[in-house]
Order: C-alpha cells, then sequence, then structure tokens
C-alpha cells in the first residue's frame, strides 16, 4: 500500500501546494539562495531543489548535469569537485540572459550545496528535492537521506511534509522508499503525448510514491481526476501563466510547480 495512510495533514489534497520551481526562478537566477529566498517572500509552500553530485560526492543545486548553462564553468558537474564549483558565478548568466530583470546583486551568486540550503532556510521551510541523473550518481540516494537525517529533516516519529523527493527515476525512488519507507515521494513522469493512465500504472506508482507529478500540457481533467481518485496527489509542472494555473485548479490539481509563486497565489488567493 501507499504510505499515504499516515502522510503529514499539509499534504492532504485540500491544501493546493505552491511550489517554487528551481526557486521564484522567474524572476532570479535559479538554484541560488536568493531565488530561493523570493520563493519563499512569495510564499512559495515549498522550494524545490533539483540535485546534481560533484567529483567528491557532495550534492549541489543544480539542474543540468553540465555547468555551461547556469553558471561561467564548462562540462559536467561530476568531473569538478566541490571547491572548483564554488568558484564559479551562478548569477550573471542570468544578468545576460534577461537584462530586464538583471540586478548587480546577482553578479557572483555561488552555487548552494544541499546542506546550505537546508542550513540557510532551517527547518521552518520546505524542500522538494528532486533526484537527478541518478544512474550517473551512483550513491546519490543514500547521500540524501544521510543529509536529511543530519538536520532531522527525516525520522522515525512521522513521514515528515517537510521533505517531498520526486524523480523521474522509478528506480531512485524505490532505492528511497527501500532506505527510509516514511519520506513522501512523488514520481515524475514526462508524457510528449496527450496523457492516459491505467489502473495497473496508478497502483504500481502506489506502491512506492504519495504522488504524481507530469508536464501539465498533456493532461485533461479526465486525467486528473482518475489520479485523484486513486488518492495521489497530483503536482503538474511547471505552469507560469495564470490561465493555466486556474484551469489545472478546476480540475482538481493539488498543486503546482511554478517559477512565478506570486502568480499562483494570485490565483489561488482570488478563488
Ligand atoms: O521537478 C518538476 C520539474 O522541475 C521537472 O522538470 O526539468 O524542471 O526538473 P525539470
Ligand atoms: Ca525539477
Amino acid at each position: 500500500a501507499a504510505s499515504s495512510d499516515n502522510i503529514h495533514p499539509s499534504l492532504t489534497p485540500n491544501k493546493i501546494l505552491n511550489v517554487s520551481h528551481r526557486g521564484a526562478s522567474g524572476h532570479a537566477p535559479e538554484h541560488t539562495i536568493a531565488a530561493y529566498e523570493l520563493g519563499v517572500a512569495m510564499k512559495g509552500d515549498y522550494i524545490e531543489v533539483d540535485l546534481q553530485m560533484t567529483k567528491d560526492g557532495e550534492l549541489i543545486a543544480m539542474h543540468d548535469e553540465t555547468l555551461d548553462r547556469t553558471t561561467n564553468g564548462t562540462g559536467l558537474v561530476k568531473n569538478y569537485t566541490l571547491a572548483e564549483i564554488k568558484e564559479l558565478d551562478a548569477g550573471s548568466w542570468f544578468n545576460e540572459r534577461y537584462p530586464d530583470m538583471a540586478k548587480p546583486e546577482y553578479v557572483g551568486l555561488e552555487v548552494p550545496t544541499l546542506e546550505e540550503v537546508i542550513q540557510h532556510f532551517g527547518k521552518d521551510k520546505r524542500y522538494y528535492i528532486e533526484t537527478k541523473s541518478p544512474a550517473v550518481y551512483p550513491g546519490m540516494e543514500e547521500e540524501l537521506l544521510q543529509v536529511l537525517e543530519k538536520y532531522n529533516l527525516v525520522g522515525q516519529n512521522a513521514p515528515s511534509s517537510k521533505v517531498l523527493i520526486q524523480s523521474f527515476s522509478a528506480e531512485s525512488l524505490k532505492k528511497m522508499h527501500q532506505l527510509n519507507p516514511d519520506v513522501p515521494l512523488i514520481q515524475l513522469i514526462s508524457y510528449s503525448k496527450p496523457a492516459t493512465i491505467t489502473d495497473e500504472e496508478l497502483n504500481e506508482y502506489m506502491s512506492y510514491a504519495i504522488g504524481l507529478g507530469m508536464n501539465y500540457t498533456r493532461i485533461n481533467q479526465e486525467y486528473v481526476q482518475k489520479v485523484r481518485d486513486h488518492g495521489l496527489l497530483i503536482h503538474p509542472y511547471t505552469v507560469n501563466n495564470k490561465e493555466d494555473m486556474a484551469r489545472l485548479l478546476d480540475w482538481g490539481v493539488t498543486g503546482m510547480f511554478t517559477n512565478y509563486p506570486d502568480r499562483l497565489r494570485e490565483v489561488i488567493k482570488n478563488r
């Protein structure tokens, strides 16, 4: 059975979750403390953190497997030590790409480690953490759990809503589930055609996950209702305009990932 029997009340489908995708990444350089802070200021319920792992086994907040797009470095994250990655500028690319939103304080921002993010925001904030490219990083799940345990974000007492773990890799999620069945998991799916989902697929997901996240562009009301009817949470990504947000809420989604948590907050407030 899914571990949804005993999940935290804040994860019930009645609470619409506003997830700051890579932080408030529509406003500030993704996966920097600045973008996460803005997500919190805009009342996002969760800070979304994508994970990559350095050559020396440190988990860092970064979307891509390579440094090129979001830093002034080049090449694969896994070929660099944390000390090397700490030398990079993770903010200037944003100023160059989005001159209208450029800010001098973004110049020279560091790539944060997962630990630094947790140290900065503490236990009062909530983290929606993705194991990216787990096949490239053996031991990623163990390292992640170790960090979460170190900061008491997962524990024996209750499956915590402080942390949700998400992945496109069912293997990675099943490994997490084996290592600690109390951590709530979200299976990510990417549809390239109009989405349908069978009872068999849903039952399989429910054996380890409490919810699903998928590209919102391929789903419809029937899909959303079917997922909800199985008691799973449904958090589509990455929804940036208000019309789409409102439509998805009408269909019954239980939250969503957005680069604009400010917009989602307004849509939720005005309903
Ligand atoms: O994790 C939800 C969404 O972020 C998945 O896509 O590529 O932005 O990590 P991506
Ligand atoms: Ca993600």
